[in-house]
C-alpha cells in the first residue's frame, strides 16, 4: 500500500459543521426571523426553507455518508423546543431524534450545539443574555434537551462562538439586537454566556456523568499592519478580547484591565470544559486609527493581494489563512483538553480557493498534532451552501452547491478532495503538491475586513 505522507491517527474524526437556523428552514420563532423580516439582511434575502432539513435532512446525511464522514455537528433550535416560555414541543423532540438517529445510523458521531446564535423570540424580548436570569433559562432548556435526547447524544457544545455573538450583536450591529459600539453590554453578555456555559456544564454532567461538554470559539489571526507600537498594542487588545476571553474565563482568570472592570466575575465556569472547539477561517490586519480615518471598523482591514474567497457585500470576508490553525491550537492547548477544529472553510462559489484552504488547513492540523497537541477531529464548514446570516445567500460555503430553485445538490471539486482525504485518513503527496500554492485571487482593492453597519 502507498504510504500517505500526511496521515492521521486511527479514529480521527472527519466531519462537517452545520447549524439549525442555517439548515433547517422554517424557524419562525427565533430572533433571527424577526431580524430578517425587519430588513436587516444586506442582500434582501431571507432564510426561508434554508436547506430544508426540517423536512428532509436525510438527503444531506446521505451525502455525508458518501463522503465517508464519521462525525457531524448539528445544533438544536431552542425556539423549536420551547417556542413560548415554558411550553415545550414534543414534535420538535421527535424530529430531532429522527435526525440524530439518521446520522448515527450512517456511521457518524453526533456533536450537538445548544446555542448557535439563535434563541426564542421570548428570550430576546426579555433582554437575551442581559437578563439576570438568562443562565437559569438556558440551563432549563439544556436540562430538557439532555433529558429527551441524552440517550442518543453525549457530545455537547454549549455555545457557538460567544465572541462572535457578542461582537456582532453589540459592537458591529450585524446580528440582533443590532447594537453598535456598546462595549459594556458586549462584555456583560460575554460574562453571562460563560456563566450559562458553566451551569449547563454542571447540568449535563448531573444527568450524564460521562458526557463530553465543550464550547466553540472563533479564532482570528490579527496581524499588525506596520512595525508600529500602536498597531502591535491594538493587535494585543483584539487578541486578548476576541481570541482569548473565553480561554481566560475557562481558566478562571480575569480579562485584562480595563476590561475586567466592565465584565463580571470569572469564577462561574473555571475548569468546566471537557474539550474545546476551534473555528478557524481568517487573518485580519490591524492599523491603529490614530490621527487618520480608520481603514475599516476598529482599524481592521484586508490588504490587496492576499488569498481571499468571495467578498461580503460591503467588506472582505477576510484573508483565507490555513496557518490560523496554529496560534489557535497553541493558545487553547493551555486548557489541556482534547481539541477539535470545529469549523474551517471559505466563501467560494466557484471553488477557486477552497481546495487550497482545506488541504492546507488539514495539513496544519496534522503538523500541530505531530507536535503533540491533542487534536481529535476536523469539521469543514460546511456540507451544502446555507443561509449566511446578514449576507443571506450571497456567501457560499458548501462542499456542495445548493440550487435553491430545484433543491439539487451539485458537488464542487472540494467534495471529492475531502472524500479522498477521509478515505486515506491523510493527504496524498500529489494532493499536497497540487495545492501547495494559493490560486490567484482577483485583484481586489484593500477592503474593510469585517462587516459593519456603516
Ligand atoms: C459561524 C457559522 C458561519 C461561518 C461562516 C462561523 O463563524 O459559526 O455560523 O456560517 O462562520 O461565516
Amino acid at each position: 500500500m502507498l504510504a500517505i505522507p500526511a496521515s492521521f491517527p486511527p479514529g480521527f474524526l472527519w466531519g462537517v459543521s452545520t447549524s439549525s437556523h442555517q439548515f433547517e428552514g422554517g424557524n419562525t420563532f427565533n430572533q433571527w426571523y424577526d431580524w430578517e423580516r425587519a430588513g436587516n439582511i444586506r442582500t434582501g434575502d431571507s432564510c426561508d426553507l434554508a436547506c430544508d432539513w426540517w423536512t428532509n435532512a436525510e438527503r444531506d446525511l446521505d451525502l455525508c455518508a458518501a463522503l465517508g464522514l464519521n462525525a457531524i455537528r448539528i445544533s438544536l433550535e431552542w425556539s423549536r423546543l420551547e417556542p413560548a416560555y415554558a411550553h415545550w414541543s414534543d414534535a420538535a423532540v421527535i424530529r430531532y431524534r429522527e435526525i440524530i438517529r439518521a446520522a448515527r445510523n450512517r456511521g457518524m458521531r453526533v456533536f450537538v450545539t445548544l446555542h448557535h446564535f439563535t434563541h426564542p423570540r421570548w428570550f430576546e424580548a426579555r433582554g437575551g443574555f442581559l437578563n439576570d436570569n438568562a443562565h437559569q433559562l438556558f440551563r432549563h432548556y439544556c436540562k430538557r434537551a439532555v433529558r429527551t435526547l441524552g440517550d442518543l447524544v453525549t457530545d455537547w457544545v454549549t455555545f457557538n462562538e460567544p465572541n462572535v455573538y457578542t461582537a456582532f450583536g453589540y459592537l458591529f450591529g450585524d446580528f440582533p439586537p443590532g447594537r453598535v459600539n456598546e462595549l459594556n453590554s458586549a462584555l456583560s453578555v460575554l460574562s453571562a454566556i460563560m456563566r450559562a456555559h458553566g451551569e449547563a456544564y454542571d447540568e449535563i454532567h448531573r444527568q450524564q456523568p460521562s458526557a463530553n461538554v465543550g464550547i466553540a470559539v472563533h479564532y482570528i489571526a490579527f496581524e499588525p499592519a506596520r512595525d508600529h507600537v500602536l498597531d502591535r498594542q491594538l493587535v494585543a487588545t483584539y487578541d486578548a478580547l476576541f481570541n482569548r476571553s473565553v480561554l481566560l474565563y475557562l481558566q478562571g482568570e480575569p480579562l485584562p484591565l480595563p476590561f475586567a472592570m466592565m465584565a463580571s466575575a470569572t469564577h462561574h465556569c473555571a475548569g468546566k470544559i471537557d474539550f474545546i472547539g476551534l473555528n478557524v477561517y481568517n487573518r485580519l490586519y490591524v492599523r491603529a486609527p490614530f490621527g487618520e480615518k480608520p481603514v475599516g471598523p476598529g482599524g481592521l482591514y484586508v490588504p490587496r493581494g492576499v488569498p481571499q474567497g468571495d467578498s461580503a457585500t460591503n467588506s472582505s470576508y477576510g484573508e483565507a489563512c490555513p496557518r490560523v490553525v496554529c496560534p489557535a491550537v497553541e493558545a487553547y492547548s493551555a486548557l489541556d483538553r482534547p481539541i477539535y477544529v470545529m469549523e474551517n472553510g471559505v466563501p467560494d462559489h466557484a471553488d477557486r480557493i477552497r481546495p487550497w484552504l482545506m488541504v492546507n488547513s488539514i495539513k496544519e492540523v496534522r503538523r500541530m498534532w505531530q507536535q503533540g497537541h491533542d487534536i481529535r477531529g476536523y469539521f469543514h464548514w460546511s456540507l451544502v451552501d446555507n443561509f449566511e446570516w446578514s449576507e443571506g445567500w450571497r456567501l457560499r460555503f458548501g462542499l456542495y452547491e445548493l440550487d435553491r430553485t430545484t433543491g439539487e445538490r451539485i458537488a464542487r471539486p472540494s467534495a471529492e478532495i475531502y472524500r479522498s482525504i477521509i478515505a486515506d485518513n491523510g493527504i496524498r503527496r500529489e494532493t499536497l503538491e497540487l495545492w501547495e500554492n494559493a490560486p490567484q485571487s482577483p485583484e481586489l482593492d484593500e477592503m474593510p475586513g469585517i462587516s459593519s453597519t456603516d
